[in-house]
């Protein structure tokens, strides 16, 4: 069975009707992506499988679970982290303390420290600057420190919402293969990106979400060679 399930999903905020029905499904152990348009629907999708919007109707089934009518902490303890867009780290807090925000659910003070090295394995700069305060850090260490922020919580499903927004290319591929990386420690990985392009070629499998909706799905390669999608959301240069 899937790690994730989401069923006829409908989201709405007052009169605006933002999801209309978006059905997905995430396998462990892979990287699965959601791509589309501006206000297409893709951060409120992740904000209602974290439980920080109420969906309308529909199911969020983890690991067996339904999950669409819990608090957004128990979704959190429960394996599901969000990296949410535009980064919110807190400027006045130290990289350290930070990261530490993102296991404030967590009692195992040792696997704690040990997951610390493990996000400064993965991301140098960070533990290099541990006691820095991440409103110094630029636009790519911001991502990296809210990535790592998401990790802390020990994830099943770890949920990244447009990782590579306003980053310079090298920043952007870095931050790619380190989504790569966790795959192969068995993260599981929901992306959503705006860069159909480098998401594509890194998923398992993606779906496309066009005004609230799921309309299609395949590998990231079916996606890739798609016509729709290459008019669509990949641009010229891709389409022959
Ligand atoms: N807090 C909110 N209150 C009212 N409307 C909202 C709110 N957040 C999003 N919307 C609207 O819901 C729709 C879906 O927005 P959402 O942010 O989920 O899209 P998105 O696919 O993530 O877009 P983008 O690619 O620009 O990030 C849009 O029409 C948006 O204007
Ligand atoms: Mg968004």
């Amino acid at each position: 069975m899937s790690l994730l399930e989401v069923r006829e999903l409908t989201v709405a905020y007052g009169a605006i009707r933002a999801v209309r029905g978006v059905t997905f499904s995430v396998g462990r152990g892979q990287i699965v992506s959601l791509i589309g348009s501006n206000g297409a629907g893709k951060t409120t999708t992740l904000r209602s499988i974290s439980g920080l919007v109420t969906p309308a109707s529909g199911e969020v089934i983890f690991d067996g679970e339904p999950l669409h009518r819990l608090p957004a902490h128990e979704i959190l303890s429960r394996g599901v982290a969000h990296s949410p867009e535009g980064r919110r780290v807190f400027a006045r807090m130290t990289v350290e303390e930070n990261l530490r925000l993102g296991a404030h659910t967590r009692r195992d003070e040792h696997a704690v420290l040990a997951d610390l090295d493990k996000v400064y394995t993965l991301f140098p700069v960070l533990g290099e600057r541990r006691d820095t305060k991440a409103g110094l850090f630029s636009g790519g260490e911001q991502q990296m420190l809210a990535i790592g922020r998401a990790l802390m919580s020990r994830p099943k499903l770890l949920m990244l919402d447009e990782p590579s927004m306003g980053l310079a290319p090298i920043m952007t591929n870095k931050i790619f293969d380190t989504i790569r990386e966790l795959r192969a420690e068995g993260t599981t990985v929901l992306l959503v990106e705006q860069n159909a392009l480098a998401a594509l070629a890194l998923s398992d499998y993606a779906y496309v979400i066009d005004l609230g909706r799921t309309t299609l799905a395949g590998t990231g390669a079916d996606l890739l060679g798609d016509p729709r999608v290459q008019a669509a959301y990949l641009g010229e240069g891709v389409a022959h």
